[in-house]
């Protein structure tokens, strides 16, 4: 990785790298922020598939609801934006569970949590890494590699993220998903989704909000529009033209060595073996 970029681009809060765009101030305030009752949460560690998810919601809802930036996304003021919303929020985070504001706990506050299979999470961030001009460079994947299994990459730790939540598999206000089972059957993932928010949509419905979130209509959608800076669901970027890459299950294929795959399997191995899930 090139040191130069690093200094400037990222931050430490509680031993996890954030970039600048997520300012000491807001997540120092971050405990003191006022949840909703009916606010939904859409949680993910990055490159996990969040885009794709809030675009799914955002079509369940139609117009009722308001997809926020995320929560850690810029400075003090976010917080008081966020208060002044009048409609249904539905708050995009990378937080891990424990540095979520309390007060979405205390109130039960819905929240959907999207994983991915970490090897795919590890490439796609490696690229995003390379394309996204908030991020440090980084020279090769050999390097990258490195530095996702030591969690020395923004939001850290991707084992750790995913354990902090997991750990709460059992509280009913809490919906896994997971970016594999969205891939392999999206309506059925669609119609879990709908259950858990308490929607009713037709069968046609689902077909329609499907067929509107397939990776080429999505990426379509996004060429065509003008991204505005203040709307983004990824504190990493406003620029959509960077979320739709490859859109594939199973591309650390291309990348892993066998090595690196056995090192990997390894640690995941050790890392996850209390996790039920
Ligand atoms: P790849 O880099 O592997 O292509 P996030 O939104 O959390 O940043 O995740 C981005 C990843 O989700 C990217 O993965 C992106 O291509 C993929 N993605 C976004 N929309 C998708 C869709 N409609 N269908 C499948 N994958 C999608």
């Amino acid at each position: 990785m090139s040191n130069s970029g690093e200094g400037e681009l990222l931050h430490t809060f509680k031993g996890i790298p954030f970039t600048t765009r997520s300012s000491p101030e807001l997540l120092k305030s971050l405990d003191t922020f006022k949840a909703r009752e009916d606010d939904v949460l859409l949680v993910s560690y990055p490159k996990s598939g969040t885009h794709w998810l809030a675009g799914v919601i955002t079509k369940l809802y139609m117009t009722q609801v308001t997809v926020t930036s995320p929560i850690e996304f810029g400075d003090v003021s976010q917080l008081e934006e966020l208060n002044k919303l009048s409609s249904k929020r539905i708050i995009p985070t990378h937080l891990d569970y424990n540095m979520l504001p309390p007060n979405f706990k205390n109130k039960k506050c819905k929240m959907i949590y999207i994983s991915r299979n970490p090897k795919d999470t590890a490439v796609s961030m490696f690229h995003y890494y390379r394309d996204n001009p908030n991020l440090p460079t980084v020279d090769t994947w050999t390097a990258f590699f490195d530095m996702f299994l030591k969690g020395n990459v923004v939001c850290g730790s991707w084992f750790d993220h995913f354990l902090s939540w997991a750990e709460h598999e059992d509280e009913k206000n809490i919906l896994f998903l997971f970016y594999e089972d969205m891939k392999k059957d999206l309506p059925k993932a669609v119609k879990e989704i709908a259950l858990f928010l308490n929607l009713n949509v037709s069968d046609n419905d689902i077909q329609d909000i499907c067929k509107k979130s397939s990776f080429s209509e999505m990426k379509n959608d996004t060429e065509k529009e003008n991204s505005d800076p203040n709307h983004t669901v990824c504190a990493l970027t406003s620029n959509r033209k960077l979320i739709f890459r490859k859109g594939a299950v199973g591309d650390w294929k291309n990348y892993f060595t066998p090595k690196q795959n056995i090192r990997f399997q390894e640690i995941f191995n050790e890392k996850m073996k209390l996790s039920k899930m």
